[in-house]
C-alpha cells in the first residue's frame, strides 16, 4: 500500500481522540482566530470532549475561534433535535466557549437556498479561507454530505442523501424513517480548499472505505479520495479502521 497522505494509526479510539485534540489545540494556539470547519457524526465526539476538558482546565482560549458548519438537513424546525447545527453547538461551540456570533451556519430554512449557499461560501472567503477542516469519513466515502459521485469542484449546495448515508445516520436518531432525505453541504471546493485537514476514522466498518480513500484511485465515487490531492492532510485512524494495511511511516 502506498499513499501520499500523512496517516497516523492510534491504538484505540481514546488515543485517536487525544491525538486529534492535540492537533486542534495546536491550531488554536498557533492562531486564536483560526477558521475551522466542524463535522458532527460519532467519530470526532471523543476529540471534542477531550478539547472541552482541556479548555475547561485552562489549556487554551477558544473564544476567538471561528466555526463553519459542515452540513445540515433540510426541512427541520429550528429546535428539532436532529439539527446538525444543534449538534455542532452542543458538542463543539458551547463546550469550547465559542460565541455564537463566531459561527457561520448553513441556512436550510432560507427562502432562497441557492443564495444561502453563496452567502456561506462568501463568509468563508471573507474570513480568509478555512484554516482547518475536521472531517469524518462516510461509509460510502462522503465528506460532509458530498455524496458519491461528487465532483472535486462541487460547490456548497443542496443534495439528496444516498441510502448508505440515510442508513448510517439512522444510528444517530433511532431509525432510518426519521432521517431527513435532503441536506445542504459545504462543497468539495470548500473542503479541499482548507489549509489543513484532519480526517478522523474509527471502527472496522470503515476499513474498506478508508483503504479506498488513502490508497485507491482518486475518483468521484469516493469523494474522500480527493484528499490525496489536497495540501496538508492528516488521516487519523484507529487500529480497527486501519486493519491490515501496512503501518504508515
Ligand atoms: C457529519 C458529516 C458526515 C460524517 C460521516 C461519518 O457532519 O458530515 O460526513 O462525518 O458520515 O460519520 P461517523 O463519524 O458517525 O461515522
Amino acid at each position: 500500500m502506498t499513499t501520499k497522505l500523512r496517516c497516523i494509526v492510534a491504538d484505540s479510539y481514546g488515543e485517536l481522540s487525544q491525538i486529534g485534540a492535540d492537533a486542534v489545540e495546536a491550531a488554536i494556539k498557533a492562531d486564536p482566530n483560526v477558521s475551522v470547519l466542524v463535522a458532527t457524526g460519532n467519530t470526532p465526539m471523543g476529540l471534542y470532549q477531550e478539547l472541552a476538558r482541556r479548555r475547561a482546565n485552562g489549556a487554551f482560549d477558544a473564544s476567538h475561534v471561528r466555526v463553519f458548519q459542515l452540513d445540515e438537513y433540510l426541512g427541520l424546525e429550528p429546535e428539532d433535535r436532529r439539527s446538525l447545527f444543534g449538534w455542532t453547538r452542543r458538542s463543539f461551540v458551547d463546550p469550547l466557549g465559542i460565541p455564537l456570533e463566531n459561527v457561520t451556519r448553513l441556512a436550510p430554512d432560507a427562502g432562497d437556498l441557492e443564495a444561502a449557499c453563496r452567502a456561506y461560501d462568501a463568509a468563508i472567503k471573507s474570513a480568509g479561507g478555512l484554516d482547518l477542516a475536521i472531517l469524518g469519513l462516510g461509509p460510502n466515502g462522503h465528506l460532509g454530505f458530498n455524496e458519491p459521485p461528487a465532483d472535486a469542484h462541487a460547490p456548497t449546495r443542496v443534495v439528496d442523501l444516498t441510502i448508505e448515508s440515510i442508513e448510517s445516520n439512522a444510528q444517530y436518531w433511532g431509525g432510518r424513517d426519521v432521517v431527513p432525505r435532503v441536506a445542504m453541504t459545504a462543497g468539495m471546493d470548500v473542503i479541499l480548499g482548507a489549509r489543513q485537514t484532519l480526517l478522523v476514522v474509527s471502527g472496522s466498518h470503515k476499513r474498506d472505505v478508508l483503504e479506498r480513500t488513502v490508497a485507491g484511485a482518486v475518483t468521484p465515487d469516493v469523494p474522500a479520495s480527493y484528499l490525496q490531492l489536497a495540501s496538508d492532510v492528516i488521516v487519523l485512524a484507529d487500529r480497527d479502521a486501519w486493519g491490515a494495511m501496512p503501518q504508515p511511516r
